[in-house]
């Protein structure tokens, strides 16, 4: 079974796109299954014109297709009077498809998780990327109705830990760059760790094209699979589309470069051995920083804090391997305290806030405003974190701080 996944459809207009001709060359490559990734619709995201669009043109295609909903489309303000039915608008528009859907062909069980709304009492940032508690125990037991079949999980943020490029610091900054970020991210990975069988964790959301190794992980047993994006939305102007062979044996992976037009093997994965290709498997403790550099790094409580040249300051949690978020996102720190529970940050102003470590609200997110439970403090006070050793290293996919674990 040959399927085309189709990232995110984000786009001034779909003439200028030309996304007639890029469904085209998706339609040459004969794919069995399309799979539409999420965040719909343009510049008519979440409106009945806008999925409509997208319907007009997967359509083209020519083949079966499922219908995931990302952040964007489900996203909403609190106190926004006009919320988009998001639910009803699906129905309408894709009639017999589902929001959240478990499908076995060719010996592959899927599973597509569409994003849905965090509620408004725990609301921390309209990009979400949340799927609700008894979405995701209809996943596991999809997974308990399906013992050993080999799983594709298809989601449209990647799940905590996959290590997949990312464009630093825009989706860890503002608290989406994974599933369930700020919520209950962990639960994916256990869910993995607990049903081998989920063999492919599959992305969109990133806006990046697979020109790199981390475009495809490999970490535990499961292959993590972005999806690039085929409009201007893409962040390194790179225009691509992910497709895969999958059968239960195992997949190969391609690319279809709209640019070129080349469709190019990148990675196979026999679901019995280990995968081979332009791929790479993520250390423990080893974080994407972009353009970014470290400058220093503490330790409290088997979490990592990392300041950086460009004054940010972000929390690493090793249960996840990803960072939790930014404490801060300028300034600078120059030094942390504990006190009572509460850490107490030091910017290179000589400003001091505290913020409780264990609080959901503690993160700050660009675009928004301060964290909730941040809280201004006159001085500094109480013990201060040990700094940690650290490593720096640079690849193509830009800089890294290499936390070192003690010895
Ligand atoms: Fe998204």
């Amino acid at each position: 079974m040959r399927i085309a996944f189709i990232g995110d459809l984000q786009y001034a207009t779909a003439e200028e796109e030309r996304l007639d001709l890029k469904m085209a060359q998706i339609r040459e490559q004969s794919p069995d299954l399309a799979i539409v990734m999420g965040d719909i619709g343009g510049s008519h995201m979440k409106s009945v014109g806008g999925f409509q669009e997208t319907k007009k043109y997967v359509d083209m295609i020519g083949c079966p297709y499922e219908v995931i909903l990302g952040n964007h489309d489900v996203e909403y303000a609190p106190f926004d009077p006009v919320i988009f039915d998001y639910e009803t608008v699906y129905h309408d528009v894709f009639p017999g498809k589902e929001l959240f859907s478990v499908k076995e062909r060719d010996g592959v069980l899927m599973i597509c998780v569409s994003c849905e709304r965090r509620p408004p009492e725990d609301f921390r940032t309209h990009n979400a990327v949340f799927v609700s508690d008894r979405r995701f125990e209809a996943v596991r037991s999809a997974l308990k109705a399906h013992p050993g079949v080999p799983t594709l999980l298809v989601t449209h943020a990647p799940l905590a830990g996959s290590g997949l490029r990312r464009w630093m610091p825009l989706h860890a900054g503002a608290t989406d760059m994974y599933l369930d970020m700020t919520f209950k991210a962990g639960r994916w990975r256990e869910l993995a760790a607990e049903f081998p069988q989920i063999k492919m964790s599959v992305s969109a959301h990133l806006h990046l094209s697979h020109e790199y190794k981390s475009a495809i992980t490999y970490r535990g047993g499961l292959m993590h699979l972005s999806c690039g994006v085929m409009t201007v939305c893409a962040r390194d102007d790179i225009f691509q589309t992910r497709f895969a062979d999958v059968d239960a044996d195992g997949a190969v992976i391609y690319t279809l470069d709209h640019s070129t037009g080349e469709f190019r093997r990148d990675a196979e994965f026999p679901f019995d051995g280990e995968p081979s290709g332009n791929l790479s498997s993520p250390a423990d403790g080893k974080m994407q920083l972009g353009d970014d550099l470290p400058t220093s790094v503490w330790k409290y409580g088997g979490r990592y804090y990392a300041a950086t040249e460009k004054g940010l300051l972000w929390e690493y949690l090793p249960e996840l391997c990803e960072f939790g978020g930014a404490i801060m996102l300028k300034g600078g720190a120059d030094e942390i305290c504990a006190s009572e529970g509460r850490l107490l940050v030091r910017n290179f102003a000589g400003e001091v806030f505290s913020f409780d470590p264990e609080s959901t609200g503690r993160y700050e997110r660009i675009g928004g405003c301060a964290p909730p439970e941040r809280r201004g403090e006159k001085a500094m006070r109480g013990d201060p974190l040990p700094r940690a050793d650290f490593g720096i290293e640079t690849e193509k996919e830009g800089n890294y701080v290499v936390f070192m674990a003690d010895q």
